[in-house]
């Protein structure tokens, strides 16, 4: 019987309530809980067995490769959140607010080595092929995020360079979490590959829309600060589009707002209001689309039959649409 993905998604989600993280010293693996059950979209593991799923009809067995992937992806979080000094997470304190920084470090660390712990335990010949791609997609992540941070302070960065950065630090997870169920289904290498790069384009479609919503979300439902890429300098999709088509006023006064003290609220305001007079929410969209689509062609180079695709197009077509 094939799923839909919201079933799937509501298995990970028990399987992670019903996951004990305790342990002592509590200071250290309170946070992980915390992070853990405070919700989430459950997106990665979800693919992962969605992927599965498609190519070889059910994902038995691939709960611990979804897991592992989920709790790699909360210990991005964790130290994202100190990075970007981030007070709001999925509608609560981030773990270095309600604890400290400190905790926030090491309780990350726990987590992404439980994450292999994770991944070690999954029952399969392609164990190697799996740590394998793990263990480049956690590096490129990293890379990802020191060019988002180098980013901050740099004034020239154009949309190709904007367009890696964000393959880096969120596509490839998101294309690496289908590959893994599809390595795990013994899927062929083409399918693979196919799947992966279907992946990729709709993580950076995912990506770009992470930074509409950043600047311009219902704060009710976001679970973040609206505005917090604004008051960090963020080189978003959206900023960089408002300053290649601002005109010199325009684009004198984002570099204003960028270097004055003024107070947060303000700089929000008054950015938002430039990125309007630009139309920029149009364009983020415009770009969103484009690279659905492109993973749209991709899929269609997968021989299976559409049943089997359904689920996943799916989830990719509703996270198109998304609040959160
Ligand atoms: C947030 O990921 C970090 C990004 C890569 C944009 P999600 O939007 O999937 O966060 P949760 O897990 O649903 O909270
Ligand atoms: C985060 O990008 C990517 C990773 C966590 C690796 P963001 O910094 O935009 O993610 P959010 O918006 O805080 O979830
Ligand atoms: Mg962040
Ligand atoms: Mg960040
Ligand atoms: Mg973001």
């Amino acid at each position: 019987m094939i799923l839909s993905w919201k079933e799937i998604s509501q298995m990970v989600e028990k399987e992670i309530h019903n996951t004990n993280f305790k342990g002592q010293p509590s200071e250290l693996y309170d946070p992980i809980s915390y992070i853990l059950q405070l919700g989430g979209k459950r997106i990665r593991p979800t693919l992962c067995l969605l992927s599965a799923q498609m190519f070889k009809g059910d994902f038995k067995g691939a709960m611990d490769l979804a897991m592992g992937i989920e709790i790699f992806h909360n210990f991005s979080l964790v130290h994202d959140d100190i990075m970007d000094e981030a007070p709001l997470r999925r509608g609560e304190k981030t773990i270095h607010e309600k604890w400290n920084r400190d905790i926030a470090i090491l309780s990350g660390d726990v987590m992404f080595v439980k994450a292999y712990q994770q991944l070690c335990k999954v029952d399969t010949p392609y164990l190697k092929e799996i740590l394998d791609l793990f263990n480049t997609t956690a590096i490129e992540v990293c890379e990802g995020q020191q060019f988002d941070m180098n980013y901050e302070s740099e004034d020239e960065i154009n949309l190709s360079q904007y367009e890696r950065m964000i393959e880096l630090k969120t596509a490839v997870l998101l294309a690496c979490s289908l590959k893994l169920g599809a390595i795990y289904s013994g899927a062929s290498k083409e399918d693979s590959e196919a799947i992966y790069e279907f992946g990729r384009c709709i993580g950076i479609a995912f990506q770009i829309q992470d930074d509409y919503l950043d600047a311009y979300a219902n704060p009710k439902e976001f679970g973040k600060k609206v505005g917090g890429d604004i008051l960090n300098n963020k080189k978003t999709f959206l900023m960089i589009s408002a300053l290649e088509k601002a005109n010199s006023i325009q684009k004198q006064n984002l570099e204003n707002l960028k270097n004055t003290a003024i107070n947060a609220d303000q700089k929000i305001k008054d950015t938002l209001a430039i990125f309007n007079e630009l139309n920029i929410a149009d364009s983020t969209k415009k770009r969103m689309e484009y690279y659905f689509d492109k993973a749209l062609n991709e899929m269609n180079s997968i021989n299976i039959p559409d049943q089997r695709k359904e689920p996943l197009l799916s989830l990719a077509k509703s996270l198109m649409h998304r609040k959160t």
